[in-house]
């Protein structure tokens, strides 16, 4: 089946609201027109009601960069699927690496961020492995392990609404991308996975986007492989030219 790219651009902490509405009317401006490719701006949460009020007759979408689990309460500093919706996004960001890092994020977290999400975002799920786990050949067990917590008990009709996205944490922000063939051979086994938690239907619709130094130079040999289906682009999507660039290599 045909799986429609996707090209996410992940803002970070980055970016005043002021700010992000110059970068998204850059973007806007430059962008190819509509085709067979779904893009998305993931701005600072504050950001967000005005960048998607801005981009309501454009075909770009808008992400969180994550969530929490409960819908309200008493949970100070948090952000809900029900409060990201209504200032505009449709997609979340979950489980990114930093998020893991930083923030104390494991698997189980993620999967309950994916479960509150569900009802109201598309949620992007970010695993991905250490340069020492892949130096030890241990590549294949996290990214199972990482894919088979993260997942566990959804429905099939949940799983149609998910994004993965493969972000080797060694390619994160350090120039250093996967090559073409390393994360093709990475998104097949994701996809492989997903196919023995779920159904061989469900993992072939499944949009796996990879992440880590995705820049326009890369893109396209990156994006040209069988199971990579869009990408996930942290510092080259503060570039309008370069997001827009790696947006026209798909
Ligand atoms: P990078 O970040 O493109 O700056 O490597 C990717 C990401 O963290 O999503």
């Amino acid at each position: 089946m045909k799986r429609i790219p996707m090209i996410a651009g992940n803002w970070k902490l980055h970016k005043t609201t002021q700010e992000a509405l110059e970068l998204v009317k850059k973007i806007h401006h430059g962008l190819p027109q509509p085709g067979e490719v779904d893009v998305v701006v993931a701005p600072p949460f504050t950001a967000i009601k005005t960048i998607a009020d801005f981009l309501k007759k454009s075909y770009i979408a808008v992400a969180g960069q994550n969530l929490y689990w409960e819908n309200t309460g008493a949970y100070t500093g948090e952000i809900s699927a029900p409060i990201l919706k209504e200032a505009g996004a449709s997609y979340v960001i979950i489980g990114h690496s930093e998020r893991r890092q930083y923030f104390g994020e494991t698997n189980e977290t993620v999967n309950k961020k994916i479960k509150a999400a569900l009802d109201y975002v598309m949620p992007i799920v970010c695993v991905g492995e250490t340069l020492a786990q892949r130096e030890a050949d241990q590549t294949q067990e996290v990214i199972q392990t990482q894919i088979t917590e993260s997942l566990a008990n959804l429905s099939d009709a949940n799983m149609r609404q998910i994004i993965i996205a493969y972000e080797p944490i060694w390619a994160i922000g350090t120039g250093k991308t996967a090559t073409p063939a390393q994360a093709e051979e990475v998104h097949a086994f994701i996809r492989q996975t997903v196919a023995d938690l779920y159904s061989p239907t469900i993992a072939d619709q499944l949009r796996i986007l990879y992440g880590g130094s995705v820049k326009p130079d890369n893109a396209h040999e990156l994006l040209a492989k069988k199971n990579i289906d869009g990408a996930l682009v942290g510092g080259a999507s503060l570039q309008a030219e370069l997001f827009i660039d790696i947006i026209k290599s798909i």
